[in-house]
């Protein structure tokens, strides 16, 4: 080889790193407008205006394949240092492709969830969670279809829980704990479509009954505990439906225990502080799947079923009843 054509194939590995770049451009300079938003935080040093925003080294950026190109799909900021407070960066709305969004860990994030968010009109899964996000959840999201999981917890988010999130046709999953929520459990929230299966809403200010529809529900796993809800909330269980864990803990909870129909792969009950009677699900000592059981603090009374799983749950579990009795507490009195 000559030197001169040493000379161009030098030239050409020069440019070849710039000329595959995947990362769209559009894109790039949408997120780095997105880092000057946030202030330029150190957390984002990684996101160099001289590499490819798609070879993995970009903090949180995750690209897919989308016809000639790679678009950004997935934009995950976790634990990044603000030092001052910022709002939601307004570019996110500029990055057509994102599937996924999650805002974690950022304190100094501050504001109401904007509008622009409804550009991302292929957005399946939004979470924006420990961070010091304010106001009510945004009517803009029941029009996006796309939606599939909503997480908004560790927020200081308030008002009352909006009746139309089960009309979103792919929601299933919804996840509003440690806000400012208040007000009740809309009725309509029986009405999530088939496949939704996990709804948290703990340490709320959450009042009233549960809503009768919600006994059509087959959730996977609910948390209600912390709140000021009241009344019956048996209609959650059911010896047919799919349930793993059921916390429901420091509420004012009123039914009989003994009543309730317990799912086979049920592994954790959690029903403490609240002001249920009756006696223990006969079916526990069945449940294989059992690894955490919690009546404490209640109105129960009646032996303590044996057998199966039960041997691994401690006394304190059983603490603070009418009068239960059996082992692991002491032995029930015969007349
Ligand atoms: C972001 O920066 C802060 C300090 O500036 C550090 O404590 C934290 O661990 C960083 N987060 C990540 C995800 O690296």
């Amino acid at each position: 080889m000559s030197h001169l054509s040493i000379g161009v194939v030098l030239l050409v590995l020069a440019f070849t790193p710039a000329l595959s770049e995947l990362c769209n451009p559009q894109d790039k300079k949408v997120l780095l407008q997105i880092k000057k938003e946030l202030g330029n935080p150190s957390n984002l040093s990684s996101w160099n205006p001289t590499t490819d925003c798609c070879d993995n080294n970009w903090e949180g950026v995750t690209c897919g394949a989308q016809d000639q190109s790679y678009r950004v799909y997935v934009l995950d900021l976790t634990d990044v240092y603000l030092p001052k407070p910022h709002p939601i960066p307004p570019s996110i709305g500029n990055l057509p492709y994102l599937k996924m969004l999650r805002f974690n860990m950022i304190p100094n994030m501050v504001g109401t969830i904007p509008p622009i968010i409804a550009k991302l009109t292929n957005l399946r899964s939004l979470s924006i969670t420990y961070t010091s996000i304010s106001g009510q959840i945004p009517l803009f999201l029941s029009q996006m279809k796309t939606l599939e999981s909503i997480d908004f917890s560790y927020n200081k988010l308030s008002g009352n829980l909006p009746h139309w999130l089960p009309s979103l046709p792919n929601i299933f999953s919804l996840s509003l704990d440690r806000n400012r929520f208040s007000g009740p459990i809309p009725d309509s929230f029986g009405s999530f479509p088939e496949g939704f299966t996990y709804l948290t809403l703990s340490g709320n200010r959450l009042t009233g009954n549960i809503p009768a529809t919600l006994a059509k529900l087959d959730l996977k796993i609910v948390d209600l505990s912390k709140n000021m809800l009241e009344g019956d909330a048996s209609l959650l269980f059911g010896s047919a439906k799919h349930t793993e864990r059921i916390y429901l803990a420091n509420n004012r909870f009123s039914f009989d225990l003994g009543k309730v129909g317990l799912s086979k792969i049920l592994m954790i009950l959690d029903v403490s502080h609240n002001r249920l009677y009756g006696t223990l699900p006969k079916r526990l000592p069945s449940l294989k799947h059992l690894i955490w059981l919690d009546v404490s603090y209640n109105n129960l009374c009646g032996e303590i079923p044996q057998g199966g799983n039960m041997k691994d749950i401690s006394d304190s579990a059983y603490a603070h009843n009418n009068c239960l009795c059996g082992s692991p507490l002491p032995t029930c009195k015969r007349f």
